[in-house]
């Protein structure tokens, strides 16, 4: 006769405590993982897209919002500066981005081939760039200086290599420079 042909009451309740004791683990798993998302958002302001944009990833380059001389920082007609970037392997275009220090910010960028990732190191801007999809965030940076940019998302055998960076200038000097330029960059 098989084991399991005739199961003892006995090995039914291990059983069912065994199961339950898995349960409990899932259970506090899933509250640890649920705690940390309300951690984060909560404590360094890590929030989620609160919006999905998209846009056609084949014809990037010839038409539309992205094509090469719209890249770059500019500033609209309401006084919004936007800058626009594009990844693809393995650069980041414009590969330096200039912006003023102390002033609200949205960065605009999408990629033209496969995932990528952007991130300014020291700053809690940190988005995927996601071929189809526009990543849209607004931020303001403080301390003039130059900060690294990485491409964080692995992307090929070039990721390691793909980087950019972002110039941060004093108010004054940036409008000087957005004044002379449509489109500025420091590449
Ligand atoms: Cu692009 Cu990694």
């Amino acid at each position: 006769m098989t084991d399991h042909a005739s199961r003892s009451p006995d090995a039914e309740a291990i059983a069912s405590q065994f199961e339950l004791g898995w349960g409990v683990l899932v259970g506090v798993i899933i509250a640890l993982l649920l705690g940390m998302i309300v951690f984060t958002a909560v404590h360094w302001s890590s929030m989620p897209p609160s919006r999905v944009e998209v846009v056609e990833a084949s014809t990037l380059h010839r038409t539309g919002e992205f094509v090469q001389d719209n890249l770059g920082t500019a500033v609209d007609a309401t006084g919004r500066i936007v800058v626009r970037m594009l990844a693809a392997q393995y650069a980041f275009r414009p590969s330096c981005v200039v912006v003023p220090e102390g002033v609200p910010v949205t960065f605009r960028a999408t990629s033209s081939d496969v995932v990528h990732g952007f991130q300014i190191l020291g700053t809690n801007v940190n988005s995927m760039v996601v071929p189809g999809y526009v990543s849209t965030f607004e931020m303001t940076l403080h301390g003039v200086g130059e900060r690294a940019m990485p491409c964080h998302e692995f992307c090929g055998v070039g990721h390691a290599s793909m980087w950019a960076r972002v110039r941060v200038l004093p108010w004054s000097k940036f409008q000087a420079l957005s004044r002379a330029k449509r489109r500025t960059s420091c590449v």
